[in-house]
């Protein structure tokens, strides 16, 4: 006799990176986010879903768009919050990571959002304390929430309401090395059916990532006219050792989005950015600022993808749960 299968629970404590997610996993957290989108056009923009809990953002190194997206996310959610950084906290006095997570914890704190310089730092705390724990970037890592938020706005500005982005091609160009974002949204693009073309000088794109089944391309001119998304990264200036190409001026020739260029692309191709921009290296102004640019829509979608995730990792199961 042949059984119902069993209705779909989110599995998770912890939002660690997207490689650990399956497709259904990435699907979910995207499809509870469009419910959560709805509450920011509300006159009022509370629900009570997350009432009595508390989130603690420990960021240990510089945000302004992801700290302010998560306490944003967590008070919409009506849980308290408590912001804690590197700088002006015990961290500067030496304690370990492993010490601060579990005092912070032993004040009834729920979930910690952590932000770290170096990578596997979420992972660690997630093995030191009982609460959860978000991924808020780690190193050169994952940035899962920000993969999720470029899934979303992707699969919203191409129509794609299942979140199923076969048939799509995403070139992330730039800074691959060093880029969590660029490794978060390879994981979950890949699972998602779509294909994804690494672009960036042979010094900062190693040939390793073609491993991962995506493709590999030195040269953006190359690619322009096949791709229908361009998630333009930041140089990593903070995290680069050694020098990655001749000068500034020559990276924005080869591989700045000039208007130019945007022209031999597809008419609407979608142009990205996760913030923050180094204008007129990476993308010029008027792309940045132009029709094809949903960078605004990226920040708003952030919202709303990290209230789903700080909703599913407090414990909810069902998107019925929801509001
Ligand atoms: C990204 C980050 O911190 O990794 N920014 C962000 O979260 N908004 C990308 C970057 O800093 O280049």
């Amino acid at each position: 006799m042949s059984k119902t299968p069993e209705p779909y629970c989110w599995p998770h404590k912890h939002l660690l990176g997207l490689q650990d997610l399956s497709a259904e996993d990435i699907r979910f957290v995207l499809q509870t986010a469009v419910g959560f989108l709805e509450v920011s056009t509300r006159s009022v923009k509370k629900v009570p879903a997350l009432r009595g809990k508390v989130v603690a953002n420990l960021f240990m190194e510089d945000s302004t768009r992801t700290r302010s997206s998560f306490t944003l996310a967590a008070s919409r959610l009506s849980a308290d919050v408590i912001d804690l950084s590197g700088k002006g906290s015990s961290i500067s006095k030496g304690e370990t990571l492993r010490d601060t997570g579990r005092n912070i914890e032993a004040m009834g704190i729920d979930a910690i959002v952590c932000r770290h310089p170096l990578s596997g730092a979420a992972v660690q705390l997630s093995r030191a304390v009982n609460c959860s724990v978000v991924n808020a970037g780690d190193g050169q890592h994952e940035h899962p929430t920000q993969g999720l938020l470029d899934i979303f706005t992707i699969a919203r500005q191409l129509g794609r309401t299942d979140f199923d982005l076969t048939d799509i091609t995403v070139a992330i160009v730039g800074d691959i090395t060093h880029s969590r974002v660029a490794r978060s949204n390879l994981y979950g693009l890949l699972k998602l059916g779509a294909t994804v073309v690494l672009v960036g000088p042979p010094t900062l794109l190693p040939r390793a990532f073609a491993d991962l089944g995506c493709e590999l391309s030195y040269s953006l001119d190359d690619v322009l006219d096949r791709v229908d998304v361009l998630n333009m990264l930041r140089i990593q200036f903070e995290r680069l050792t050694s020098q990655a190409f001749p000068s500034v001026r020559e990276y924005a020739t080869s591989f700045g989005l000039t208007t130019k260029r945007l022209a031999r692309a597809k008419p609407d191709v979608v142009v990205m950015h996760p913030g923050p921009i180094n204008r007129g290296i990476e993308l010029d102004s008027q792309v940045a600022d132009g029709p094809n640019s949903v960078i605004l829509s990226q920040v708003s979608h952030g919202l709303a993808v990290r209230m789903a995730v700080l909703y599913l990792v407090s414990g909810a199961k069902h998107q019925a749960d929801l509001l």
